[in-house]
């Protein structure tokens, strides 16, 4: 199987950097999500460059909740990165790891009285989401007596070749105001006492392995900046959004490059701002190409089961990784400690939870696997501990980073008492 740099085999040992992840799973315990800073930095430097390269007034949001522990986004931050925030927690998350306010977007199609109020407070743009939004957040910047910075989120209403629940530019989504509505939608805003439009900003959807998708939403968004220019609007900023998918597929998959998105998209974009007479910055909000493989997740073979299929029985499961049962997601995995023996037997890795769902990988071909065995569940980076749960009263794992030589854990392991710590007894219980 392919692997990126950042991962080899020594000894039969599956490595992440110069980390064996077998020692690892036996010093922090399992199961255990293992991330490579420098992977992410490299990652980040690499799309950043690919755009600046092209059109030097390019900006990178990281979107954070596609990984939202803090020293991600301290060492993203550091290199130069924003974010795109999607809740008050990300904000203030963000705010937290040394992110600037005018590095955030704060996006999302629902958001409540004080999420507004937050944003304004920080001078944090948001990306409105609906007029009811727009006139929501006037009245709380008035309130506040200052001036909120906008954009609209534009939905194009393309086709994205990506899983339904994860395509963002069609018709039917939730997110973003119709591009034909955009033109009024601005019109109202410029009427609106406290609020500034400063941008526009559009995300078509995550895991797309075409780059003419963005071409097409590219398109779409310079003809929408051209005629916010005619009537008044001084944009700041055109945010593209995020949405490059990575191969999950080591062997088969496409892999869209940052190059190559930005070889496609920086022309289209360059062409219509000069039509536009104007030189906004370029935003885009990648999350998973920055991070997703960055970490594995580890996880031990609790019991082996021989029948209608065989069950490598593991000790994670979609409490920590949802996407194989949210949308039949594909992850590589490699027996970590079993790294160089040969292809055995076909086994289902399935989790602890309560559900037939909870299947991690189906039916791959592996070395003979016993209990004990550390299995490396690969390209978990995004989407994976930030969309954990606690189901079946399951504590969270730990997460370590790994820099060069350094190791280090980035969140503690939660026991049952974290997850039963903020029950709380009602009072005609207590009488009982
Ligand atoms: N910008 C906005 C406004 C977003 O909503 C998202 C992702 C991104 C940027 C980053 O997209 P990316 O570059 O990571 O594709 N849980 C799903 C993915 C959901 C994506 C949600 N929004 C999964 O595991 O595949």
């Amino acid at each position: 199987m392919n692997l990126p740099p950042h991962l080899s085999v020594q000894d039969g040992h599956l490595l992440i950097g110069r980390h064996d992840l077998v020692a690892l799973a036996h010093e922090y315990g399992t199961p255990l999500y293992v991330t490579d800073e420098e992977r992410i930095c490299d990652n980040y430097q690499r799309y950043r460059n690919a755009l600046a390269s092209l059109y030097p007034k390019s900006k990178v949001l990281y979107a954070a909740k596609a990984n939202g522990n803090v020293s991600l986004l301290r060492a993203l931050g550091n290199l130069g990165a924003g974010a795109d925030v999607f809740s008050s927690g990300e904000l203030e998350l963000a705010l937290s790891a040394g992110m600037r306010p005018g590095d955030l977007l704060f996006n999302g199609s629902s958001k409540s009285p004080s999420d507004l109020n937050l944003a304004v407070a920080h001078g944090v743009t948001v990306s409105v989401d609906s007029l009811d939004e727009l006139h929501q957040l006037d009245a709380a910047a008035k309130a506040a007596g200052k001036n909120a910075r906008v954009s609209f989120r534009v939905n194009p209403a393309l086709h994205i070749p990506t899983h339904p629940k994860i395509a963002t530019g069609v018709a039917s989504s939730k997110f973003g105001i119709a591009h034909e509505k955009i033109l009024p939608a601005y019109r109202e805003a410029i009427a609106c006492s406290n609020v500034v439009p400063v941008g526009v900003h559009c995300h078509i959807g995550s895991q797309i392995l075409e780059i003419e998708p963005f071409v097409k939403a590219t398109e779409v968004m310079v003809r929408v900046a051209k005629e916010l220019t005619g009537i008044g609007v001084a944009l700041e900023f055109v945010d593209l959004g995020g949405g490059l998918g990575i191969p999950y597929h080591h062997d088969t998959d496409p892999r869209p490059t940052p190059e190559e998105y930005a070889r496609a998209v920086v022309p289209v974009f360059l062409e219509g701002i000069t039509d536009a007479g104007i030189s906004p910055e370029l935003w885009v909000e990648p999350g998973r190409y920055l991070v997703a493989d960055s970490s594995v997740l580890l996880t031990r073979v609790n019991s082996v089961k021989f029948g209608h299929k065989n069950f490598a029985n593991v000790d994670a499961g979609f409490n920590l990784l949802i996407r194989p049962t949210m949308y039949n997601s594909y992850h590589e995995v490699i027996v970590a400690n079993k790294a160089s023996s040969p292809a055995e037997e076909t086994y289902s890795i399935a989790g602890p939870i309560c559900e037939t769902g909870d299947i991690l990988a189906a039916d791959r071909l592996l070395p003979a696997v016993e209990a004990g065995d550390i299995i490396a569940v690969l390209d978990t980076g995004a989407y994976g501990f930030s969309m954990a749960s606690q189901y079946n009263c399951r504590p969270r794992s730990a997460e370590v980073l790994v820099h060069g030589e350094d190791k280090a854990l980035m969140r503690i392991r939660e026991t049952t008492k974290d997850v039963t710590s903020t029950m709380v007894t009602p009072p005609w219980q207590q009488q009982r």
